[in-house]
């Protein structure tokens, strides 16, 4: 039987070509001004809205900008749980997602009254979420923490204190590798990163052996066990910039090569194929376009909203973890 050649990669390096906002991109920013609205934007968004965007971050970047700004109207380019944590953390704002069925398959694997259940029958569990669950789950915890910090946050909880953690059980694997401390991990996983697969990095790397490899955390293990650097979003960027290499290979969603080839135009970044695919597109993250984000703006609409009983006990383990990981 005939076997079928996998797709050549995607290497992504920066254009020199001047970028010419079209007129949807004109009036999104004529629209942001004359509503006193702030564009929050995560890496894996789409170039179009990365380039009208007013910040382009990770989940802590994301929530800390939102827990401080001074605009009336939060317009967030992210999934679901991202933007109820902006609404959490500033609650008398207006908070806007272009698609409302933007979600997350991590988030989607802990739901909140299985949560609930497990912590009746285990009462003495001290649990930490990964940001990239429901606000309910949120609520359900002691602490939150995101790709970027959760070292950081584990490394502050008692000692003498069981931990669950919360969804994801890889980045929670990779933690306890990284802090020498037990855990319990909830059985959950971001659809995308499993994708990348040892073999497929590895013919990656027979076309690219010098180039470092980097790493999302939700990754598997045998996939981080290769990587040079395994990091949050944010912390992709920082290292490509202070690292020597003007290759790399990055094991993470597509978007983030439009925010790596802006801000580091020297340097040429191979997407991570998977079995199957030479790309990586979280379903999810690129719901939201720029017609929807348009309409968003014109609009006011979709908003998020939350009860207030909701909002106050989800915010005890979020400002817990940006009090944690000042
Ligand atoms: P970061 O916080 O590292 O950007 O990760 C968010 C995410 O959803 C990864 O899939
Ligand atoms: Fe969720 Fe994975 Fe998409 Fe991140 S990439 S938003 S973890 S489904």
């Amino acid at each position: 039987m005939a076997t079928t050649a996998p797709p050549p990669l995607q290497v992504y390096s920066h254009s020199q070509e001047r970028i010419n906002l079209s007129d949807q991109q004109e009036e999104i920013l004529r629209l942001k001004r004359d509503k006193n609205a702030v564009l929050l934007c995560h890496n894996y968004q789409v170039d179009p809205i990365q380039q009208v965007a007013d910040y382009v971050g990770d989940s802590l970047g994301l929530a800390r900008q939102a827990a401080e700004t001074d605009a009336e109207i939060i317009v967030f380019c992210g999934v679901h749980f991202m933007a109820e944590t902006a609404k959490i953390l500033n609650p008398s704002k207006t908070v806007l997602l272009p698609d409302l069925d933007a979600g997350c398959s991590l988030s989607d694997s802990c739901p909140a009254d299985q949560l609930a259940k497990y912590r009746e029958e285990n009462p003495d569990l001290y649990v930490v979420a990964y940001v990239n669950c429901s606000a309910a789950v949120k609520g359900l915890s002691d602490v939150i923490c995101t790709s970027g910090n959760a070292v950081n946050i584990v490394n502050q909880i008692p000692a003498d204190r069981e931990i669950l953690f919360v969804p994801d059980q890889n980045l929670g694997q990779w933690v306890i590798g990284q802090t020498g401390r037990k855990m319990r991990l909830w059985p959950g996983s971001c659809y995308a990163h499993v994708l990348f697969t040892k073999e497929s990095i590895e013919r990656c790397r027979l076309e690219y052996p010098e180039a470092p490899v980097v790493a999302h955390p939700e990754c598997i293990q045998s996939v981080r066990d290769m990587a040079d650097e395994v990091c949050s979003t944010e912390k992709m960027v920082s290292y490509c910039q202070s690292h020597s290499s003007d290759t790399f290979i990055i094991l993470t969603e597509s978007g983030m090569m439009h925010r790596l080839t802006r801000e580091l135009p020297d340097k040429q970044f191979v997407a991570g194929p998977t079995g199957h695919c030479a790309c990586n597109d979280c379903r999810y993250m690129k719901m939201n376009t720029l017609p929807k984000l348009l309409n968003c703006l014109q609009d006011g609409t979709p908003e998020i909203t939350l009860t207030d009983e909701l909002i106050k006990q989800a915010k005890l383990p979020i400002e817990r973890m940006l009090d944690w990981s000042a």
